[in-house]
């Protein structure tokens, strides 16, 4: 019987109109340009409008995705959506987007919360699905309004993000050695508590107190994230280069999650594959978490960057703490 493998026939994007340069954070918090230049690699970010919620910007995303791949949101099988910044705590923002889009009710959707490795999440549950046959189209999303829960007030966190939406739109093919070959996931518990929305949940319900003291906001110990980013993203790279017995020049095109240019400087480092591979839009969005890689590949992919037959690898990580990575035949 011929293998099914898992192809991204489509990407799309969303990202927001309103920027939000260095220069305006000069104005909020005590920062400046250099700093955030030399520090992160980030020049400016998007910051959505009043009003826009996270499932409108998704809906986007997966409307362009689907004209790309030449479907109707009547074909999708299931949508995944990756965000830990949802429209309401409950429902589901994927059902939003469902029917935002006009789907069908026998598409499932749902979301994970995997943070910034959300979207290879989301890959890798769709992936099963599509080589088990109980999907043919799935749209995995990764979204977020993370300006709407950071603090302006706190310049470790707030020069760092910025909201947006990415998707793939993903197909079963019988197509010979094009398709996901592998996917590496990977989370360490023992690291919740360096990044995290201290508020808001079971653990601590909002109130006025944990308004007061600013803690429905995200908190970050960016030290100690950097330090395990640029660790488990090479090694996660290197899992996924030795599971299909290739070597480091093989690979064509990188899709990393865009947190810190220096972290990936570190990475391209570490597993030798050379910067120039790296799809990189960090300096125009900043730190989009789950919709990083989606709007990078998007980006990418209409710029003709991206060609029959490449080696393409992707690797994410972020709060959880969870990372992985994605080996795929284009
Ligand atoms: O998407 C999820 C994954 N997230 C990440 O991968 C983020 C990982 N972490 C990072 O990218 C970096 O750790 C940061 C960009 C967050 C911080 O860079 P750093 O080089 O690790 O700086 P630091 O936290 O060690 O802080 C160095 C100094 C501190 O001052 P002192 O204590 O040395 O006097 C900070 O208070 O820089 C200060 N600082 C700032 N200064 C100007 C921190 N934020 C700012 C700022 N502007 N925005």
């Amino acid at each position: 019987m011929t293998e099914i493998r898992t192809r991204i026939v489509g990407t799309g994007s969303y990202v927001a109109e309103g920027v939000l340069t260095n220069a305006d954070l000069e104005k909020l918090v005590d920062t400046s340009d250099e700093w955030i230049v030399e520090r992160t690699g980030i020049r400016e970010r998007r910051i959505a409008k009043d009003g826009i919620a996270t499932s409108d910007m998704a809906a986007q995303a997966v409307l362009n995705g689907l004209d790309m791949a030449g479907l109707k949101p009547d074909d999708l099988d299931m949508i995944i959506c990756g965000t830990v910044t949802p429209d309401r705590p409950l429902p589901a923002t994927a059902a939003y987007v469902q029917h935002k889009i006009g789907a069908k009710n026998n598409c499932p959707s749902f979301d994970i919360a995997a943070a910034c490795a959300g979207s290879i999440y989301g890959l890798s549950i769709a992936d099963s699905f599509i080589r088990g046959g109980q999907a043919k189209n799935v749209a995995v999303i990764g979204v977020e309004l993370l300006s709407r829960v950071l603090d302006f007030e706190d310049r470790n966190t707030c020069v760092l993000f910025g909201d947006g939406a990415g998707a793939f739109i993903l197909r079963g093919d019988t197509a010979e050695n094009r398709g996901i070959l592998s996917t590496h996931k990977f989370t360490d518990g023992s690291l919740a508590n360096i990044l995290k929305i201290p508020a808001g949940g079971s653990a601590m319900p909002a109130s006025k107190q944990t308004v007061t003291d600013r803690l429905h906001y995200v908190h970050m110990e960016g030290r100690e994230v950097y330090r395990y980013a640029v660790r488990y993203l090479a090694d996660a790279a290197k899992a996924a280069i030795a599971a299909n017995d290739f070597s480091a020049e093989d690979v064509d095109i990188v899709v990393a999650h865009q947190a810190n240019m220096r972290i990936l400087e570190a990475v391209s480092k570490r597993v030798s594959i050379p910067l120039d591979k790296f799809i990189l839009n960090l300096e125009r969005f900043g730190n989009t978490s789950s919709a990083s890689i989606p709007i990078a590949l998007d980006e990418g992919v209409r710029a003709g960057r991206v060609n029959e037959g490449d080696l393409m690898l992707m690797i994410a990580l972020g709060g959880g703490i969870s990372w992985g990575s994605a080996l795929l035949r284009w």
